[in-house]
Parts: C-alpha cells; sequence; structure tokens
C-alpha cells in the first residue's frame, strides 16, 4: 500500500485527493498545506508549497512512495527537480519543463519552431517600443506578461488607452515583478482545456473541459483564475479532438523531448476553437484549476494505477463516466481585485463542494480564507441538469461574502 504526498491547498488537490481516497492502493494520504476541506480525507501538513526544502525534508521523513504537485508555483521554484535528486517519484515536470507555463517566450518558440498552431505575436522589453506598436495594431489586442501571475498577467485591451495602461503596468511599474511582454493576435472562439498525461512522448488525454474565465454571467467582467467548468464538451467534434491530440498535444510532448526539456505530469492545453482552426492559447504545466474538479470526479479508473502506470512508460486506456459535470465556483465579493477574508459559510458541508480556499477558525465555523472558496460539483445525464443542480447546491450555502455565475455551461445548451 502507498503513501502520497499531494502538494498544494485548494480545489484541483482537493478533487486530486478525493480521487487517491478511492483507490484500493493508497493507505495514507498527506496534503500540504492542504484546507478545511482536504483535511477529512489526508493529513494535512503545515508546509507551504513553495517550501522545497522541507516537502522535500518530509517526503523523505515519511517515506513517501509518489508526490503529485498540484500548483504552478511549486514546480516553477523546482520541486521536482529536488525529489528527483532524493530518488523520490514525483509526477510533475522538472523547473525547465515547468516554462511551457511559467515563461510564455519559451511556449511561443517552441509552438513556433514545431508549427503548433497559435496566434502571432511579437515580443517587448520597452515600454516605448511596445506601445508605439500597439497603438498601430488592430483591436482588441491581448497583452500578456511572461511570467506567472496568477492568471492575471494578460489583458485582451479593447480601447488603446487600455493597452497603454496594461504596458505601462507591465513594463514600467513591474506589477508582476520586472519581466518582458508579448503582444499577441485576437483569436476568437470557444476555449477549451485539454489536459494530458504526459512522460516523455508518452500522451495519455484526460477528457476535455471548459473553463468560464470571466467573473461575470454572460462573460462579463474581469478575467479570473475561473468561475466555473464542465465536462464533456458537446462542440467538440472528432475532428477538433484528433486535430488537438495530434497536431497540438503530440508534437508538443515530443518537441519537449527534443528540446532537451522532456516533460512529465499534466501538460494542460489552453485551446480555442476558431473560425481557421483550433490554436494554442497557452500551456500550462498542471491540473487546471477548477477543470481538475469537473474531470476527475468522471474518471473511473484508478488514480493512483495510473498515474504510476505513466511513470512506467506504460500506456494505460483511461475509463470515463458518460455523465456531465459540472461545477460553480463560489469566490469572495471583490475577487479577482480587493476582498476580505474571514466570513463564517454554513451549509457547505457536503460531498459535493470541494475546498479552494477555505479555513476552520478557532469556534470551528467553516471560514472564507481565499479569492475562489468553494467548488459546487454535481452530475447528471444532460448538461442543462448538471447546471440546474449545480446551481441549487451553490444557492444552498449561506454566506453574504461570496458571489457566483450562474451560466455555466449555458452557451452548449441555450441554442
Ligand atoms: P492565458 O493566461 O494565456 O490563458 O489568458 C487568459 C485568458 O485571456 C484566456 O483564457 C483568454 O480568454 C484570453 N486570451 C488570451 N490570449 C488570447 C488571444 N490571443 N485572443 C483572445 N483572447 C485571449
Ligand atoms: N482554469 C485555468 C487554469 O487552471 O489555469
Amino acid at each position: 500500500m502507498a503513501k502520497v504526498l499531494v502538494v498544494g491547498g485548494g480545489g484541483r488537490e482537493h478533487a486530486i485527493v478525493h480521487a487517491l481516497s478511492k483507490s484500493s492502493k493508497v493507505s495514507e494520504i498527506y496534503a500540504a498545506p492542504g484546507n478545511a476541506g482536504i483535511a477529512k480525507l489526508a493529513m494535512c501538513v503545515h508546509i507551504k508549497d513553495t517550501d522545497v526544502e522541507e516537502l522535500v525534508a518530509f517526503a523523505k521523513a515519511e517515506t513517501i512512495d509518489l508526490v503529485i504537485v498540484g500548483p504552478e508555483a511549486s514546480l516553477a521554484c523546482g520541486i521536482t527537480d529536488a525529489l528527483i535528486k532524493e530518488n523520490i517519484l514525483v509526477f510533475g515536470p522538472t523547473k525547465a519543463a515547468a516554462q511551457i507555463e511559467s515563461s510564455k517566450i519559451f511556449a511561443k518558440d517552441i509552438m513556433l519552431k514545431y508549427n503548433i498552431p497559435t496566434g502571432r505575436y511579437t515580443v517587448f522589453n520597452q515600454f516605448e517600443e511596445a506601445n508605439s506598436f500597439v497603438q498601430i495594431s488592430p483591436l482588441p489586442t491581448v497583452i500578456k506578461y511572461d511570467g506567472l501571475a496568477a492568471g492575471k498577467g494578460v489583458v485582451v485591451a479593447t480601447t488603446y488607452t487600455e493597452a497603454e495602461a496594461a504596458l505601462k503596468d507591465m513594463l514600467l511599474n513591474d506589477k508582476f515583478g520586472h519581466g518582458r511582454v508579448i503582444i499577441e493576435e485576437y483569436l476568437q472562439g470557444p476555449e477549451f482545456s485539454f489536459m494530458c498525461f504526459v512522460h516523455n512522448e508518452t500522451v495519455i488525454p484526460l477528457e476535455m473541459a471548459q473553463d468560464h474565465k470571466r467573473a461575470f454571467d454572460g462573460d462579463l467582467g474581469p478575467n479570473t483564475g475561473g468561475m466555473g467548468a464542465y465536462s464533456p464538451l458537446p462542440f467538440i467534434t472528432q475532428e477538433d479532438y484528433d486535430f488537438a491530440l495530434n497536431e497540438i498535444m503530440i508534437p508538443t510532448a515530443k518537441a519537449m523531448v527534443k528540446e532537451g526539456v522532456p516533460f512529465t505530469g499534466v501538460l494542460y492545453g489552453g485551446l480555442i476553437k476558431t473560425k481557421k482552426g483550433i490554436r494554442v492559447i497557452e500551456f500550462n504545466c498542471r491540473f487546471g484549476d477548477p477543470e481538475t474538479e469537473v474531470v476527475l470526479p468522471r474518471l473511473k479508473s484508478d488514480l493512483y494505477d495510473v498515474i504510476l502506470a505513466i511513470l512506467n512508460g506504460e500506456t494505460p486506456t483511461l475509463e470515463w463516466d458518460k455523465e456531465y459535470s459540472l461545477g460553480i465556483v463560489l469566490a469572495s465579493k471583490g475577487y479577482p481585485n480587493h476582498y476580505e477574508k474571514g466570513f463564517v459559510i454554513e451549509n457547505a458541508d457536503t460531498e459535493e463542494f470541494y475546498h479552494m480556499g477555505t479555513a476552520i477558525d478557532d469556534k470551528g465555523n467553516l471560514i472564507t480564507n481565499g479569492g475562489r472558496v468553494l467548488f459546487a460539483v454535481a452530475k447528471a445525464e444532460t448538461l442543462e441538469k448538471a447546471n440546474q443542480k449545480a446551481n441549487e447546491l451553490v444557492n444552498q450555502v449561506k454566506c453574504d461574502a461570496l458571489y457566483h455565475r450562474s451560466d455555466i455551461g449555458a452557451k452548449a445548451y441555450k441554442k
């Protein structure tokens, strides 16, 4: 029987821990740092998800058999490299391979070199130059910071004033740190997330999901880390699927091997179905959040078995529940900008809620402890029913400090 350590403490990690808790091969699950929901299924350890030294020391001391890493920040600071050095089995990319997410320019360079379809782009490091370029570009235009910015480093500018302000933030005020920017062609169409388990050239696709990035109903408001998701996707044809797998995901895994940065872990393609075909918006180097919370509940295969087989160079077949799975984020009012924490939450103490940012106060109450707080998941035979069920769950929660979207998946069933 295996001991598994899951690094991270959000809804994604709650879903991973939940899937592992159903495995017949796993005897103990640890989560660092975990959260109030995870604590019901795993032993939570008070170590920050970026404290590589402490995490490795813990894994060694507890003779952990497998480490699964959730957050990009942990991967970008080299947790995989440090674990490999100690001969501890880990499912997640090295720091070098994690650049596929941590550096948008690294990702774009690979796509350009290996003919992987993506939007046209130009790189800048000077404000004046970037601003002159943008002022003669067609609108909308897309401005991206070349580094990790928790999903907030992308501005789709619809006016030149907005574009200039974004460039000022990124290149003059170093809002996300000192770095470069990409100015990219605006792409239009439904976006979707294609996560694949990858080990070198082996690519095992998971079922696709769609995230909803904007804060409010009707895809309005600012971009967030994601306000809801569903899986599978009715608007993806077999042809789309084959193209995404054979022309994007497999070639990218192969390209990384050729470039000397082989990838192990979850390669996440943030893709868009434009009129001219499917294009890459971004790659992530880990499980998506909240996509994981709707995809893993549909996985019938044993997650631990599957990951172990992939790490051993095998190509396991994944089995999926055919039902729709749909989830809604309950976020703190003010998110993705300023918000307060510490509000008591009632009626969310069931299995249908994954915890994204929660804690327990000294009186034993469940309280808000992050921007995205809870994720309510429902399954049904139609997308519309799944949406209704998830909304019912969300509406039963008592907490005035939270808001949510009610239209997750609606574009796919309201024709
Ligand atoms: P990213 O962090 O690269 O996923 O970007 C966040 C969001 O910005 C995406 O999910 C899209 O909604 C939007 N976005 C990024 N790049 C583009 C693009 N080239 N065209 C249109 N929208 C984009
Ligand atoms: N849901 C978007 C992400 O995980 O980056």
